[in-house]
């Protein structure tokens, strides 16, 4: 043990686990790349007014969570908390947006800092896949990521994750909702901290988990109560379009997200195995965010999906992923003399693409086989001076037990005939 450990709120991804988690990674972005998303990848940091601006200067992710610095030159960075800003950020100065045809499809995947309270399920530092489709207001756009989104949760098999959907309406009809539900929070018994709440982002008030507050917000007026016409027939379209692809969902008039550019369409992924952070992922359209950031008007939708917690979910329904094995031939050379003649077949092995690898350290037979069985390989490739002289080597299949002598130059082209 060293005399550190990992900061407060993260964690190590360390083997067996962390295939299970690359294998998540691996699913979630899958079906983007079957659906025309490109790979982005931004900067681990930002500058501060970026998430400020885009995510919103009343949020508890830009007051409380953002991990800031000053560096040596005078900037002032943020570690991201988020990728949404950054790849529009990203979209913007390359101008993508002029390059072709929109929507520009772009995915991503990465690790997101907040300097939030740690609990099980919540870190400080955490891994997202992300997608953004910029520049159309279309809401088959919104339902092709819902749809995609439900569609990697299903190929990992879980089965217990709901779709939350709501409408936040837009700068139609959103002031209108704004300044009634800000009447209806005054007259409430809140304390100093929402009250401030209720004049810069009155909306984040409904999302208070606290029970003495949701107890007096019973009756509280309701956005879908005051969408605009177009914005109840954009939602419509949407609710129709994903219902028509089988993914089910339940309508949530109370959805509101943690940052401030979302507008219309917004939804999250809530898994019921996770205690209190429950959203596996979440996103939404944001038809005014590329405007705050001193872009040209491109209205989008995007998500992120949470790999951390999609990995806790899976435990929770106990779902074991079908992983590939790490390890498909262990050799074990017996002897300095086979040791350089079965590194050079594993050599080999490798650059014809079967996963090999083998016992170092000059160990005896028995502890050798051991490593070849706890290495989850299929068969264990063992040679002894013996061996060499006879010019083979003996293949043994480790589920079977059948063991067999295979010539030294057709070691390779068996193994891959086997392992198919
Ligand atoms: P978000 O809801 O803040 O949205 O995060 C998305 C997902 O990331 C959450 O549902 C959760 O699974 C995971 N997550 C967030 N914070 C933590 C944490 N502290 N620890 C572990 N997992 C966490 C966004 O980030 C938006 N950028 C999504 C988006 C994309 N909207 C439009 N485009």
């Amino acid at each position: 043990m060293s005399s550190f450990s990992a900061p407060k709120g993260t964690y190590d991804l360390i083997p067996p686990d962390s295939a299970a988690f690359l294998a998540v990674r691996e699913a979630l972005s899958a079906p983007l790349r079957r659906a025309g998303y490109g790979y982005v990848e931004t900067p681990g940091f930002e500058h501060v007014e970026l998430f400020s601006r885009g995510v919103g200067e009343s949020t508890d992710i830009v007051t409380k969570e953002m991990y800031t610095l000053t560096t040596k030159g005078g900037d002032r960075l943020a570690l991201r908390p988020e990728g949404t800003a950054s790849v529009l950020r990203a979209a913007l100065q390359a101008n993508l947006h002029r390059a072709g045809g929109l929507p520009v499809k772009l995915w991503y995947s990465g690790t997101y800092y907040r300097y939030e309270r740690p609990q099980a399920g919540r870190y400080r530092h955490f891994s997202q896949v992300g997608a953004e489709a910029i520049g159309v207001e279309d809401p088959a756009v919104d339902a092709e990521l819902i749809i995609l989104a439900a569609d990697a949760y299903r190929s990992l098999g879980l089965g217990g994750v709901r779709l939350l959907l709501n409408s936040l309406g837009d700068r139609a009809c959103r002031p209108g909702y704004r300044a009634v539900l800000q009447d209806f929070l005054r007259g409430l018994d809140l304390d100093e901290e929402t009250r401030a709440r209720i004049e810069i982002n009155p909306l984040r008030v409904l999302d208070d988990k606290r029970p003495e507050v949701q107890r007096q917000l019973a009756g509280a007026p309701m956005m879908r109560d005051h969408m605009c016409e177009a914005c109840k027939e954009y939602h419509e379209r949407v609710r129709e379009l994903v219902d028509a692809a089988g993914v089910a969902f339940t309508d949530d008039p109370r959805l509101v997200r943690g940052l401030d550019y979302y507008t219309r369409t917004t939804f999250e992924f809530v898994h019921d195995g996770l205690g209190a952070q429950s959203a596996v992922g979440g996103g939404g359209r944001y038809d005014g965010l590329s405007e705050m950031i001193g872009g040209p008007p491109l209205p989008s939708v995007g998500w992120a999906l949470g790999v951390d917690r999609t990995v806790l979910a899976l435990r929770a329904e106990g779902v074991d992923l079908d992983l590939p094995a790490a390890t498909d031939v262990f050799a074990v050379p017996l002897g300095e003399e086979a040791g350089r003649r079965v590194f050079a077949l594993v050599t080999e092995l490798r650059r014809a693409g079967v996963a090999a690898d083998l016992a170092y350290g000059g160990r005896s037979v028995k502890a050798a086989m051991r490593l070849a069985n706890r290495s989850g390989a299929r068969y264990a490739l063992v040679a002894g001076e013996r061996d060499l002289a006879a010019g083979v080597a003996q293949l043994k299949d480790l589920e079977s037990g059948e063991q067999e002598a295979v010539a030294l130059d057709a070691v390779v082209t068996e193994l891959t005939r086997r392992l198919g």
